[in-house]
């Protein structure tokens, strides 16, 4: 079996030490290793957790596939995503996710944990398959009709109760569907100068303040995904002060960065479900993150063809690719303004949302014993987004041509590297 010695780098960007991985975990130094890599000056994380990515496998193929979608997520420094529901067919059943975590497998890049519906066919009436779903060999424990709201207050405290019951979390995309109806865009000057239909914030906030308490009475645990305006946060903070709620929440990168003065471009590879908000919410959600009001940062990569962006506003998908620029968006966001440092950084893209998931495998320490789940980090590097250069089938990045401060070295999935100098490691699989 053999030793690897990876010397000089900074875990959590702290101090040079040297990390000795056997047999898929890091173990105490060994004197006579087998291989070395040095990676001096390179910042070591644990490998990056995504509650929030979309595989499209099945049935959105030329969009993204669990390949080329997990090959996004190793460069990115990701170990392990969680892929989105709202497939062709729907995940809403056991054959579907297991289908899903089978190609995760396969490729073995990163570990693909499908995340089932919450209602058949996400039309929000029926509670899906939950129970069936959790015990398949996908071994679902999150739970999410993303894409669209769990609408109904009934559904959505029934689908709460059996999360409940199987120790699993509901992530809700909170957005009240009757108050955007039609909308485009933030509402606000941006979206009323443009002539398009405006996303009332108060769609986001209301179903957030609805489901802390139906949470709460159900003793459920509720996840918010992509968190997006600072009276979301603000409802959160109240919650938790007041009441004992199990309550998680996610901020997305495009979040924390763009502000909806982009939309005024009017590409819709701007356009985006949460939209994106007014920088006085940009700037509130960077605080909720670094104070904890926010809990971690998902990717909400969402990968289109070109058909469904290069169209009219109107007529586009929303949705923009996150997994291989999140660490580097996150960077500027927090880092370089002093909000986090390295170690937070480790607790809010990688320790934190393994815990909401119930992953005990990843998030863990960079410390004899543990899995060797690990990213390598070069934190003066810089490079230019490219769309095209991207491992995504799809190439909708709203940071073209975008200069992006660190990039992603090594990445390393239970001791196996898969990303070397940058490059993709084919799986022996
Ligand atoms: O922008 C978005 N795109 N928001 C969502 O909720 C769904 C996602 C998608 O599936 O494309
Ligand atoms: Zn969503």
């Amino acid at each position: 079996m053999t030793t690897t010695k990876i010397t000089g780098v900074r875990p959590y960007g702290e101090d040079a030490a040297d990390l000795y991985v056997r047999d898929g975990r890091f173990v105490d130094p060994v004197d006579d290793p087998d291989e070395t890599l040095d990676a001096g000056g390179l910042i070591a994380l644990p490998g990056l957790v995504d509650l929030h990515t979309h595989l499209r496998e099945p049935g959105g193929e030329e969009a993204e596939t669990v390949e080329t979608g997990s090959a996004a997520a190793a460069l990115g420094g990701y170990t392990a995503v969680f892929a989105m529901p709202n497939t062709d067919p729907v995940a809403d059943s056991p054959v579907v996710v297991e289908h899903v975590w089978r190609r995760g497998r396969e490729v073995g890049l990163v570990d693909v944990h499908p995340v089932g519906a919450v209602t058949v066919g996400l039309e929000g009436s029926r509670l899906a398959e939950m129970g069936m779903m959790a015990a398949s060999p996908a071994g679902v424990r999150m739970f999410s009709d993303d894409g669209r709201c769990v609408n109904d207050p009934l559904v959505m405290r029934r689908a709460l109760e059996y999360a409940r019951a199987l120790d699993a979390v509901v992530a809700q995309h909170a957005e009240d569907h009757r108050l955007t109806v039609g909308a485009q865009a933030h509402e606000g000057p941006v979206a009323a100068r443009l002539g398009l239909a405006g996303w009332d914030p108060a769609a986001e906030e209301s179903i957030v303040a609805r489901d802390v308490m139906l949470a709460a009475t159900a003793g459920a645990r509720l996840h918010v995904c992509h968190l997006s305006t600072a009276r979301s946060a603000e409802v959160l903070r109240w919650a938790r002060e007041r009441y004992d709620v199990r309550v998680s929440a996610e901020v997305t990168p495009h979040h924390l960065l763009l502000t909806d003065t982009a939309v005024q471009e009017y590409d819709p590879v701007h356009k985006v479900n949460p939209p994106l908000r007014p920088a006085a919410d940009t700037e509130a959600l960077r605080r909720a993150l670094a104070d904890g009001t926010v809990d971690c940062v998902a990717t909400d990569h969402a990968p289109h063809a070109v058909e469904a962006k290069d169209c009219e506003w109107s007529a586009a998908r929303p949705g923009m690719l996150g997994l291989q620029t999140a660490l580097p968006v996150v960077v500027t966001t927090m880092v370089a303004t002093g909000l986090l440092d390295w170690r937070g950084v480790a607790r809010v893209c990688s320790e934190t949302p393994a815990r909401i998931a119930g992953l005990t495998d990843q998030g863990r320490p960079l410390t004899p014993g543990e899995p060797a789940n690990l990213v390598l980090v070069d934190p003066d590097a810089t490079w230019t987004v490219r769309g095209a250069e991207l491992a995504s089938r799809a190439e909708n990045t709203p940071y073209e041509g975008m200069e992006m401060p660190v990039s992603v070295v090594h990445t390393m999935l239970r001791g196996r590297w898969t990303v070397r100098d940058g490059k993709v490691v084919a799986s022996e699989r």
